[in-house]
């Protein structure tokens, strides 16, 4: 017996105006896996994240999560289930200090303040803010700031874990830092959906992969089978991929 997906996309379609941004996606998060998003710019990553958090509401089709289609639930109501996204370009409150952003995640579980305070601390140890804590979020270095929306997502303690690009932009070494977090976050039982560019990053961290394009799914696997897979390659990584 298989477990059950903890995400299924049932036929979902999104349409802006007359651009269609998820056409008919179908597709299954396992339980615990790390799972990469992959494509071009354009190709409805963040769209599918917006969908999947609640950002905004589904053209058509179903989206369940643990089974239960939550297509129209409300996204305070999907967090509150156990899912958590990262925005590609973070969101973090300027003119609140590091760990009150956190805690504004905390909320979610711990409605008296000093449990979100506490919430909020032991979440930026995790994530190594704790030096942070009492700066203003506008002080942060880029990658400071992706670990900040990650340690907001981590507050609320979801199930699914959504990150838009939380490894854009970063140094070789702020990047292999980043990579083993994803690593610790999912060891703790939480199931990973992460947009990553980079497939040097991609490959040896992901389980399974799905490349995204035009707004429908074009392939999905092994990273090892997917980057052979030759529509991957024409449509996105690109003839010198194959030669490599
Ligand atoms: N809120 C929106 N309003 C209008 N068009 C949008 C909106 N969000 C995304 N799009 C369009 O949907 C398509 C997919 O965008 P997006 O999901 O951001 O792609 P990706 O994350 O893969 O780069 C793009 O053509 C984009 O311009
Ligand atoms: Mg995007």
């Amino acid at each position: 017996m298989t477990a059950q997906p903890i995400i299924v996309c049932k036929d979902v379609t999104r349409r802006f105006g007359g651009l269609v941004a998820n056409d008919s996606v179908n597709l299954e998060v396992r339980r615990g896996e790390i799972l990469g998003l992959i494509g071009p710019n354009g190709a409805g990553k963040s769209t599918l994240f917006n969908l999947i958090a609640g950002s905004f509401p589904v053209s058509s089709g179903v989206i369940e999560f643990n089974g239960q289609n939550i297509a129209s639930l409300p996204a305070a109501r999907r967090c509150q289930l156990g899912i958590a996204r990262t925005y590609q370009v973070p969101r973090s409150f300027d003119s609140m200090s590091v760990v009150e952003n956190v805690t504004v995640g905390a909320f979610v579980r711990y409605p008296r303040m000093l449990d979100a305070l506490n919430k909020a601390h032991e979440v930026l140890d995790y994530v190594g803010l704790t030096a942070s804590a009492e700066a203003s979020a506008s002080e942060l270095t880029p990658p400071q700031k992706r670990r900040l929306e990650v340690a907001r997502a981590l507050a609320t303690e979801p199930k699914l874990l959504l990150l838009d690009e939380v490894l854009t932009g970063l140094t070789p070494s702020e990047a292999r830092a980043g990579v083993e977090l994803i690593r610790k976050i999912r060891e703790t039982g939480i199931t990973v959906v992460m947009v990553e560019h980079v497939m040097e990053v991609v490959m040896p961290l992901v389980d399974r992969a799905v490349v995204l394009h035009l707004g429908k799914v074009l392939a999905e696997g092994k990273p090892a089978d997917v980057v052979r897979n030759d529509d991957v390659i024409t449509a996105y990584l690109g003839e010198r991929h194959r030669a490599a």
